[in-house]
């Protein structure tokens, strides 16, 4: 019997497959594939040994040959998958942030972290300067019914005055029209209705809080605002009390500087009514972009509580009256840091924004 090339192919095949077994990384399967698979295999050198064979036991020994090769490229991609898959656990493993990298990440010193933003700064500076002048701090919702933000208020449906306050309306398929509050006003209403049915009259209190117009944002507005509510509802209370509380409250939260003045205005809610005005502190008078050249910038605005308010809430005018005031917190912002354009509070650029940390 002739020696064949392929006498010993059956150890060879389980030297090669051992050989698979033993690789641990892809780099070492890329490393040894030539010698496994590729040209300087042996399942190469016995390709071109088969010349050697008489023709007719060629054939027999190519397809022998053949069924090795197919086995041992079979081996070599299993192992190319689970080493491919191994690889990424290990590198998702060493991505993995872990607790022991948090902490000594972080400590980077002075560490940086956030600040309450200007309006809520300015928020709270306003509600201190009123509880010091005796009010107390209630808050509201910001989505009401036509009932608070407009009826109670002596809007009623039609009124030419609801087009001050445009606003988004609130779809809940519910017959009631629901909006986002276009003022703090309506929280007057709530407040008025909560004393009523615990008898806890007087009141005196501020009610901050966001709002809502259709208002196309510019220098002087945005259209989600904050604005700061007060309510005096007490036995004898004349507009001087209005007055007096307005003037008390420019100079503890502008200081000495920085004039205010009463314009007549028109609200439906009060009677009679005012604007509130304080010099432009960003031109500080002269007139600019911002006041318009008028050279005063409106906070808000003041009136006694109107009768038909009273009435909506059940309280008895002939005993209680009272005034409301309704400020821009941005507004004051903007005033007290001369901030020339509103737009920049909600811009979001932190070097704007790390000024008042
Ligand atoms: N709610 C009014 C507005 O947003 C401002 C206002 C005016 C509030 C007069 C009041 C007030 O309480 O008495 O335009």
């Amino acid at each position: 019997m002739t020696n064949s090339p392929l006498d010993n192919l059956d150890d060879q095949v389980a030297g090669l497959r051992s050989s698979i077994d033993a690789l641990t990384t892809l780099d070492e399967l890329r490393d040894a594939e030539p010698f496994i698979i590729g040209k300087r295999s042996i399942l190469s050198s016995l390709q071109k040994s088969l010349g050697v064979l008489a023709p007719e036991d060629r054939k027999e020994a190519g397809a022998r040959l053949q069924e090795a090769r197919r086995l041992i490229e079979g081996l070599l991609e299993t192992k190319r998958g689970e080493l491919n898959a191994k690889e990424r656990v290990e590198r998702l493993d060493a991505d993995r942030m872990n607790l022991g990298d948090v902490v000594t990440a972080s400590v980077r010193w002075p560490a940086s972290v956030g600040h309450p933003s200007l309006v809520a700064v300015t928020q709270r500076e306003l509600e201190d300067v009123f509880v010091a002048m005796g009010f107390t701090v209630s808050e509201g919702p910001e989505v009401e019914s036509d009932w608070y933000n407009f009826e109670a208020l002596n809007i009623p449906p039609a009124h030419p005055a609801r087009g001050m306050w445009d606003t988004f309306y609130v779809e809940l398929g519910e017959p009631e029209t629901v909006v986002l509050r276009t003022h703090t006003s309506p929280t007057q209403i709530h407040l008025m209705e909560t004393a009523v049915a615990h008898g806890n009259l007087p009141i005196h209190a501020v009610m901050p809080g966001r709002c809502y117009r259709r208002d196309t944002p510019d220098a002087r507005h945005l259209a989600a605002f904050h604005q700061i509510e007060g309510l005096v509802v007490d036995r004898g209370i004349a507009f001087s009390d209005l007055a007096g509380v307005i003037e008390t409250f420019t100079r503890a939260y502008f200081g000495p500087d920085i004039e205010s003045r009463l314009r007549p205005g028109y609200f439906p809610f009060t009677e009679p009514s005012a604007e509130f005005e304080v010099t432009c502190t960003i031109c500080r008078g002269d007139g600019c972009r911002t006041c318009s050249q008028t050279g005063w910038i409106e906070l808000g605005g003041c009136g006694m509580l109107d009768p038909a308010v009273l009435d909506a809430v059940g309280i008895d005018g002939d005993v209680w009256s009272g005034f409301a005031f309704g400020f821009g917190i941005d507004r004051c912002a903007q005033m007290r840091h001369q901030i020339a354009d509103m737009r920049a509070l909600i811009e979001n650029d932190t070097r704007f924004l790390r000024q008042f940390s």
